[in-house]
């Protein structure tokens, strides 16, 4: 970050190009939809994309060190094609101490050798346009590493100097300054603030870090750090991205003086409050100033911010004409498996960003919350998997664009009896630091297991062998969930998937655009019915089948329902799609 970019991206990355032996064939048939790369006229493509989330750790490991690769996501890049999402966000893959699995960046413009090299990224890139594919990469400027060199340079530097001010460091509260400057808590557990020592031993001022302690937060009223993320967001632009997920994006702006909060369990109020290290105005000129630059390529390239803030309304203000493309819709992954609140949930988020001219996004599984298949799991696992098979109909047919968690179209659960000792969150570990569990809920190692592809032995395809490692243990019986042991299943949840979104592609009412409720015999209780132009989608959220009229000719079925001369007994927890 502090070295001079003498050279462009893509030129640096071809230097670094090493040679590489041929891969085995993946065995899977795989064959790719008609590929067209993006055209730079595709003018609003994100409106409604489906876009792919690639937890890159654990996706595919091409090299059998147990940590999915770069390469690896290039290998199965068909598999996406195939899938017939519009383009994949690919988690942090620079380099990394990895105290935070990538989110505490050292360099923002390396690949982590744990992933591979600058050509690796350069040629995922372009093998993915080929296919047809758009690339979204995260960009983390909330915080840096503490190996950073900017951090260790201000660690050496004295109170006061230029390199501290392009962190937060202050003294101490208390006569002896033993006290944290204030009151604020880490989102994972424990303060917020970090004592540092003095080159002589001595205890000395303290840094912010709203996340781990190796994670100190930036402050962005430094020149300096507007100019760096500047300069490596071209970096990635310049080698071809098309756009960024941008982490912590209400993040980046504390409130003046950082005044205290005034009680604890701070992490419950984030996204129901405005916090002073929360969703503060100030955030939005940084969001503007990146939209400029965004839109000074070509190629519609876009900015999704991860926000939380408290209500819809708020949200909305990230995604206003002059701002970003795209806010990830929290609201709608929290809301329980109740018509009546998924149908004001749903209200609430188009209103909002209707009146800011966005789209909606709709996310129900990422790698920092329980996958839904298991939220959804109130009384056992196969009412979880019915519900999320149901959930995905859903999300698909609601006007906007949504998000798929790498192994969601497997229906995988959450992992839920990982070993403490294999366990690598570090909110897991904070959680314990505090008087008793303070931390982020929810440990997010079971949501990041490796996932699997082929054969009947762990890896299941993740890795090159048969038997080999993987940086997390899958649980037995993921034989049975592989991408292999699912194709051309008709009643699995991979065609399911691949089924609607090809669907979603044909049908010319489904997509960007508008919605309306049905209403009356249309929807009895506890049954949400949707309308869109020339489609109607219907989902049973009860425990129980319901009979009412079929709207149209059925589609597609979350499960297989019952035809009557015209009407439907709709099973328990299914969503139904139909042509009128
Ligand atoms: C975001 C990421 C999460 C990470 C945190 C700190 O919430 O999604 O994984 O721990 O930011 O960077």
């Amino acid at each position: 970050m502090t070295q001079e970019l003498t050279t462009s991206a893509r030129a640096a990355a071809r230097a670094a190009a090493p040679a590489r032996a041929p891969q085995p064939s993946t065995g899977l048939d795989d064959s790719p939809r008609p590929a067209r790369p993006p055209e730079p006229t595709d003018a609003g493509w994100w409106r409604d994309a489906v876009i792919y989330q690639v937890y890159v750790r654990s996706f595919a490991d091409s090299d059998g060190d147990g940590v999915g690769d770069l390469r690896g996501v290039r290998e199965r890049l068909p598999h996406l094609a195939r899938l017939g999402v519009d383009a994949v966000w690919l988690t942090p893959f620079y380099a990394s101490p990895q105290a935070d699995g990538g989110y505490d960046v050292a360099d923002y413009r390396a690949v982590d050798p744990l992933f591979g090299d600058l050509s690796d990224a350069d040629a995922l890139v372009r093998a993915a346009h080929r296919l047809g594919l758009r690339v979204i990469v995260d960009i983390v400027p909330n915080h840096t590493s503490d190996r950073h060199p900017w951090f260790t340079a201000a660690l050496a530097a004295e109170p006061g100097s230029a390199a501290r001010a392009r962190y937060h460091f202050r003294p101490g509260r208390g006569g002896d300054g033993a006290l944290p400057p204030n009151d604020w808590e880490s989102v994972f557990g424990g303060p917020a603030w970090t004592r540092t020592e003095n080159p002589d031993g001595t205890p000395g001022d303290w840094y912010l870090h709203l996340f781990a302690p190796e994670q100190p937060d930036l402050n962005w009223d430094c020149p300096e750090v507007v100019e760096e993320f500047d300069s490596v967001l071209r970096f990635w632009l310049d080698l071809g991205v098309d756009g960024f997920r941008i982490d912590v994006a209400h993040g980046m702006v504390k409130a003046a003086g950082l005044p205290d909060i005034g009680h604890k369990e701070q992490a419950k109020l984030i996204g129901a409050q405005v916090l002073p290290f929360f969703d503060q105005d100030g955030v939005h000129e940084i969001h503007r100033s990146w939209r400029r630059l965004l839109d000074s390529y070509d190629g519609d390239r876009i900015g999704v911010a991860e926000a939380w803030a408290p209500s819809a309304e708020r949200l909305a203000l990230y995604v206003r004409p002059d701002e970003l493309h795209q806010a990830f819709n929290f609201h709608f992954l929290r809301c329980p498996w109740d018509a009546a609140a998924m149908r004001s949930v749903i209200d609430e988020s188009l209103g909002a960003t209707a009146s800011v001219g966005a789209p909606t996004t709709w996310v129900l599984s990422n790698h920092d919350v329980v996958r839904h298949t298991t939220r959804y799991a109130e009384e056992s696992p196969e009412q979880g998997l019915r519900r999320a098979r149901a959930a995905a109909l859903l999300m698909l047919a609601l006007p906007g664009s949504t998000y798929i968690y790498q192994g969601e179209e497997l229906g995988l659960p959450e992992v839920v009896d990982l070993p403490d000792e294999v366990r690598q969150d570090p909110a897991f570990f904070r959680s314990f630091t505090e008087d008793g569990q303070s931390g982020q809920d929810g440990f997010r190692d079971g949501c990041r297991v490796p996932i699997p592809w082929s054969g009947s032995e762990a890896p299941y395809g993740f890795g090159p062998v048969a038997g080999g490692p993987s940086w997390l243990p899958q649980p037995d019986g993921w034989a049975a969930l592989s991408v292999e042991a699912q194709t051309g299943d008709p009643s699995s949840t991979l065609e399911l998937y691949r089924s609607a979104i090809a669907l979603r592609r044909r049908l010319p009412g489904l997509g960007d655009g508008t919605m309306a409720w049905l209403d009356g015999p249309a929807a009895p209780e506890g049954v949400l019915a949707l309308s869109r132009p020339g489609f109607v989608c219907t989902l049973n959220t009860l425990g129980h089948p319901v009979e009412m009229p079929a709207p149209g000719r059925p589609v597609l079925s979350s499960a297989p329902a019952e035809f009557e001369g015209r009407s439907v007994r709709i099973p328990a927890d299914c969503c139904v799609w139909w042509a009128i």
